[in-house]
Formats: structure tokens, sequence, C-alpha cells
């Protein structure tokens, strides 16, 4: 019975309390994309000078802050403590909800038909032909090329979309538009990465390597449900990546390689200035506006696939498989992880020297490098 007193006495706090954030939340929402919208084109500081008079609708967010300015250190306490209390929420909520997918992913395969339908579909379909079996030198180097570029063009795209003050800025050699270091290095990593795709692209092909990552067949589709349901229940598809990948892992590798890396690069070229500016029909039919709202997602979709696939890689027998990736061999032993970790520490390295005392030599090379 002392149920009763309790809700009604929670009640009131609880709606009062979220009753007063909104409208912090939405000042901070405002505050938080109007920079953001302002960063897009920071190549453009002149013209921002008089586009940042609306910005000045922001301090509103800093005229309030004299007023929490008592907070921030309380507030850090407070806030700190929270957020480990809210971590630890968090991670138990997980845990929570990947045991109950578990479980109801093995109540699934116990239900009339599913056995069947396991059975029927193992998670994998036999390729077409035998293509060769293994990874030649040409998938490993482009493999490791796209991990290095892809890590410094997610970083560089983001310091695009986030840094409002870049520490310099990039005029090419032509005299076309001035753009930040960021978008420079962004591009230019784009431009490498493209040529790196479309070697693999036609390395694959040539290869007959295609069908691996290609689906070939509609089971493609029934058998990666059965593979999701088999990486649900946590007794996971037999691992086979060195002849053949499970349905689910080809139809993520497809839809990374032949629609998110070339939906990435159109999306990219229309916002660049490599687009053709004259051509008024095609940009009316395709708006730079679809550009931007889809590119960032694209990367968004990258960067989930990048960590599911890593763990995937270490879930499911670390050293064989990085020993097809980086060591070319199917035995297990340590020659695949060391090379693997060769690879990290060159990515690192890349991550370190991404900064403009290094960049600005290079980048001068192309056009002139300015502090504004
Ligand atoms: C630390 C980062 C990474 C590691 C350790 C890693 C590891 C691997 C391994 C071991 C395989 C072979 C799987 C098997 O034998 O079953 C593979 C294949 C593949 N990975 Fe990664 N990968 C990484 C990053 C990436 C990134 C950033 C991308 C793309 C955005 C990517 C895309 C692919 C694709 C498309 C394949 C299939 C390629 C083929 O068979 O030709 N990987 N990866
Ligand atoms: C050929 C490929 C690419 C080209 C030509 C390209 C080009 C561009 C351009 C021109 C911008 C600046 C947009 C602006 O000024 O508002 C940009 C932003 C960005 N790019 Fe790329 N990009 C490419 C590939 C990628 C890839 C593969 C990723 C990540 C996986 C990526 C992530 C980003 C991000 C996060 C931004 C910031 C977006 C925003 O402000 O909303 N880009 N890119």
């Amino acid at each position: 019975m002392q149920a009763v007193p309790e809700p009604v006495v929670q009640a009131p706090a609880a709606a009062a309390a979220p009753a007063a954030p909104p409208a912090v939340v939405v000042a901070e929402t405002v505050a938080a994309t109007e920079p953001q919208a302002t960063s897009i084109e920071p190549e453009i500081p002149e013209t921002r000078a008089v586009a940042a008079a609306p910005a000045a609708a922001a301090p509103p967010a800093v005229v309030e802050k004299p007023e929490t300015s008592k907070r921030p250190k309380a507030a850090a306490k407070l806030y700190g403590s929270r957020t480990l209390a809210q971590w630890i929420k968090l991670a138990v909520g997980a845990v929570a909800a990947a045991a109950i997918l578990v479980l109801a992913a093995r109540g699934v395969t116990t239900l009339p038909g599913v056995p069947e339908f396991l059975e029927r579909y193992p998670g994998e379909y036999s390729l077409p032909q035998s293509a060769d079996a293994g990874f030649p030198w040409w998938a490993q180097w482009t493999h490791f090329l796209n991990i290095f570029l892809m890590v410094l063009i997610i970083r560089s795209g983001y310091q695009v979309r986030t840094q409002q003050k870049p520490p310099a800025f990039w005029t090419p050699k032509s005299g076309g538009k001035k753009i930040s270091i960021n978008l420079w290095l962004h591009q230019s990593l784009d431009i490498l990465w493209l040529a790196n795709g479309l070697i693999f692209a036609v390395l694959l092909f040539a290869s007959g390597r295609w069908m691996r990552i290609v689906p070939t067949s509609w089971e493609v589709f029934p058998n990666a449900l059965s593979a999701l349901l088999q990486y649900m229940t946590l007794d996971w598809p037999v691992e086979n990546g060195w002849v053949n990948y499970n349905s689910l892992q080809q139809l993520m590798y497809f839809l990374v390689v032949f629609i998110a890396a070339p939906l990435a690069a159109i999306t990219g070229v229309r916002m660049s200035e490599f687009w053709p500016k004259n051509a008024k029909t095609l940009n009316k039919a395709y708006q730079v506006e679809v550009a931007r709202a889809l590119h960032f997602p694209t990367m968004l979709f990258f960067v989930l696939f990048i960590l599911i696939h890593v763990f995937l890689v270490f879930a499911t027998g670390a050293l064989r498989n990085l020993n097809h990736m980086f060591g070319g061999t199917d035995v297990i032993n340590w020659t695949g992880f060391w090379l693997f970790a060769a690879a990290i520490a060159i990515t690192t390295a890349g991550w370190y020297a991404a900064r403009p005392i290094v960049l600005a030599p290079i980048a001068k090379l192309f056009g002139q490098v300015s502090s504004r």
C-alpha cells in the first residue's frame, strides 16, 4: 500500500522537472544548430560576416549563461556523477536488451517451420562458379589503403562540419574559391580514395572475385535473414570467409562498396567546386541541399558499418580473419595480427600528421595557403 503515496509524490516532481528543461533544451538546440549551419561553408568568411548577424541570435544562450554561471563547478560535479550513473544505467539497459533479443531469437528458432527454414537456408549459398579462394595482394592493399583514407576522410569531414574557425585556408592555383584547409584535405583524400576504389573494382571484376561480394541469387535474402537470426542467437553462422562470405556479410559488403561509396562520392562532388555550376537543369533536378542532406547520413552509415564489421572480425576468429585480409593466408598464427597492428599504427600516425603544420606545405604545392 506504500506504493500509492509514492507515485503521487513523485508524479508532480517528475512532471515539473521535465517541464522546465525543454525551454533550455530548445535554446541549446538552436544555439547548437545555428553555428553548424554557418560552419557548413567556412570557406567564405566574408559573406559569413554578413550572415553572422543572424548568428547573433545565438547570444540568448550566452546571455543566459551569467544566470547559470554559478552552476558550472557544482554542475560539473553533478553532471559528472549523473553521467556516470547514466552510463551505468545505459550499459545495464544495453546488456538487458541484448539478453532479451538473444532469448527472443532463440525462441523464434523453435517456432514451427523455423528449424526447416534454417536448414533450407543455412546462411550462405554457393558461388555460381568456383571463384579463386583467398585474398590476393591487391585486395589486401586496397583494403588497407581504404582503412587509412577512410579514417582521415571521416575526421576531416567531421571537422568541415563542426570547426567554425578553420586554422587555415586554401585557394587553388587557378584562382578558384577559397576553402578551409579541412575541406582541402577532405577532398584531396577523396580523390585518392576514389582512385583506390576504382583500382579495387577493376581488379575485382577482372579476377572473377566480384561474385564474393555481389549477390548472384535471390537466395541471398532468405540466407541473410537466416544468418542474422543465427548471429542473434549467438550460435553464429559457420565462418568460411576464405572461400565464401555468408549472405548477410555479402549484402553488407555489396552495400558499402556499390551503394554507400558511390553515394558519398556523388553527393560530395555535388557540393564541391568540381561540380559544374552552369548546368542549370541538372542543378535544378539534383539540388545541392539534397546532396548535403544525404552526405552526412552516408558517413554515419560508414561509421556504423565499420564498428560492426571490426567487432565481428574480432569476435568470429580474430587471428584467422586478420590473416585473411592482412596476411593473405588461411592459417592461424599472429602474422596477420601484427600486420593489422602496423596498419593501425600507420593510420594513427596519419591522424596525428593531419595538422596544419604538416598539411600547409603540401597544400602549397597545389595552391595558396592563408591563415584567413
Ligand atoms: C580496423 C579496421 C578493419 C579491419 C580489422 C577489417 C578486417 C577485415 C577482414 C578480416 C576482412 C575479411 C573477412 C573474412 O575473411 O571473413 C574484411 C573484408 C572486408 N572489409 Fe574490412 N576491415 C576493417 C575496415 C574496413 C573498412 C573501413 C571498410 C570499408 C568502409 C571495410 C570493408 C571491407 C570489405 C568491403 C570487405 C570484403 C572485401 C573483399 O572480400 O574483397 N573494412 N575486412
Ligand atoms: C568522393 C567522395 C567525397 C567527396 C567529393 C566529398 C566532398 C565533400 C564536400 C565538398 C564537403 C563539404 C560540404 C559543405 O561545404 O557543406 C563534404 C563534407 C563532409 N564529408 Fe565528404 N566527400 C566525399 C566522401 C566522403 C566520405 C566517404 C565521408 C565519410 C565516410 C565523408 C564525410 C563528410 C562529412 C561528415 C562532411 C561534413 C558534412 C556536413 O557538414 O554535414 N565524405 N564532403
